[in-house]
């Protein structure tokens, strides 16, 4: 049993749902070049598709019938993200005010509903006037990110007492950026991610990271009384071979890489030596200075959002990006989801390692979820059977409820994701939500899994007779 104070919720993310993308006074935002000028779904899944309409979420008629459909799940939380470009149309300077009206009205018609609002500032779309400064290569985006995040204070503050600064860090900068990067060179597989890219995406990681530092401290001394934390990628990583050294040095790297390095950062203040050590090899530029390692280890986060879906197999490979490769490997006899192998174990094992080597922080899951293909997912009827999904819900929140009774802080759990929505590079062709969407009528039907999760948040966790 969990005490009525965990937060049982639903994750999503501007761009993937809101659509709207020129409504009331918005900015363009690289992702709305991205798909409708550089048409990135195309190179990957073969169809063009964009975010223009997704699931027609800034819709307020739209949106209220799917907070009914919440009330409906049971779930007292709600975590989203704001479009930079609807509140700042240039990144800096003027605020539309109808893109900041749009975001209170959203809150309060939560929080009328009893579901408490989390909002995430940074999920992956930044306004395209400054991505045509240099984005996240260029410091100047430490202080654009500061002057953004105030003004969400200011307009939001008083009436949402969770914020995530930034989603997944490693996942958009070391592997979406870089695809997005090939496409637009047109040369070669989108896939073909390079050594150069890692290179100058540790410059930009460094700034998220001192971004979200300085803007934590800035929240405090504003005098902001709830909880601000970052959501972090997090796969624990498994030799492929775990009898062969160079796949058990690699799986190494690879958690300094897409583990360590952020953790590290959030809690101690400082990055991996392996990580300062192969950056700056690959990028005289990543060279943070001192002082960053000061505003890092004075502004710790209140939490940690932890966004987990699978481990990853690493394998040594001299072609990939530091001499490894992990995500097209899945050794278990068990099909793997989109995200990789089904393994809930290493979620249990995940929680315990933070709770070891991070000081014990308080931990929402932040994300965790499942998609599969069209046979694992029928219309059947009036409904949609996802027993996979269904399975891999349960099994995950079993996972973390038993890391919680062995005292890790966990305080909340967020599926990804209520509603199918846009996948970024995947389009509209993987599915994730607990809802089906019929993406050109834009009608909801809630899918097998959406009654398993009904049941768990009901019974206040998920109990041995399951
Ligand atoms: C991201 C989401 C994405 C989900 C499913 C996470 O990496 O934060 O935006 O849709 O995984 O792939």
């Amino acid at each position: 049993m969990v005490s009525t104070r965990f937060l049982w919720g639903a994750a999503s993310a501007a761009y993937q749902v809101e659509g709207a993308w020129q409504a009331d006074g918005k900015g363009l935002s690289n992702w709305d070049l991205y798909t409708n000028v550089y048409r990135a779904t195309e190179s990957v899944t073969g169809r063009q598709e964009t975010g223009n309409v997704a699931i027609n979420a800034y819709d307020r008629a739209q949106y209220l019938a799917d907070i009914a459909l919440m009330r409906e799940l049971g779930i007292n939380c709600y975590r989203f993200s704001l479009s930079w470009a609807r509140i700042l149309p240039d990144g800096v300077g003027r605020v539309n005010e109808a893109g900041v009206a749009h975001y209170q009205r959203f809150v309060d018609d939560l929080l009328a509903a009893g579901i408490e609002p989390v909002v995430t500032l940074y999920h992956w779309d930044l306004p395209r006037a400054l991505d045509d400064r240099g984005g996240w290569y260029n410091r100047e985006s430490v202080g654009w990110f500061r002057n953004y995040a105030s003004i969400v204070r200011e307009a939001l503050g008083d009436r949402v007492s969770k914020f995530i600064t930034f989603n997944e860090p490693f996942i958009d900068l070391f592997l979406i950026e870089p695809m997005v990067d090939n496409i637009k060179l047109g040369v070669g597989s989108p896939f073909a991610i390079t050594d150069a890219h890692y290179a100058q995406q540790a410059v930009a990681l460094h700034h998220w990271l001192v971004a979200s530092a300085e803007t934590i401290g800035d929240f405090r001394a504003a005098g902001y009384t709830g909880e601000i934390g970052v959501a972090l990628p997090l796969m624990p990583t498994i030799p492929e071979n775990p009898g062969k050294s160079e796949d058990i040095r690699a799986a190494a790297l690879a958690d300094a890489v897409i583990n360590r390095w952020c953790l590290d950062a959030l809690f101690k203040g400082r990055y991996p030596i392996e990580v300062m050590t192969t950056f700056r090899q690959l990028n005289p530029d990543f060279a943070p200075f001192e002082a960053d390692f000061g505003i890092l280890a004075a502004n710790k986060p209140d939490f940690l959002g932890v966004n987990f879906y699978a481990p990853a197999y690493v394998r040594q490979d001299e072609a990939a990006p530091l001499g490894y490769n992990w995500f097209d490997t899945n050794p278990d006899p068990e099909p793997a989801a989109f995200n990789g192998p089904v393994r809930p174990d290493y979620l249990r094992r995940l929680l315990e390692r933070i709770r070891d080597e991070y000081g014990n922080p308080a931990i929402y899951i932040t994300e965790n979820g499942a998609g599969f293909g069209p046979v694992d997912e029928q219309m059947v009827g009036d409904s949609v059977h996802d027993p996979r999904r269904a399975n891999y819900i349960r099994r995950h929140i079993e996972a973390a409820l038993k890391a919680k009774e062995n005292g890790v802080d966990l305080r909340g759990y967020m599926v990804w994701s209520l509603f199918d929505n846009f996948e970024w590079l995947q389009g509209y062709g993987r599915r994730f939500g607990l809802v089906h969407v019929d993406f050109d009528t834009q009608r909801r039907t809630p899918k097998r899994s959406f009654d398993a999760y009904r049941e768990i948040i009901a019974q206040g966790g998920v109990t041995t007779a399951d």
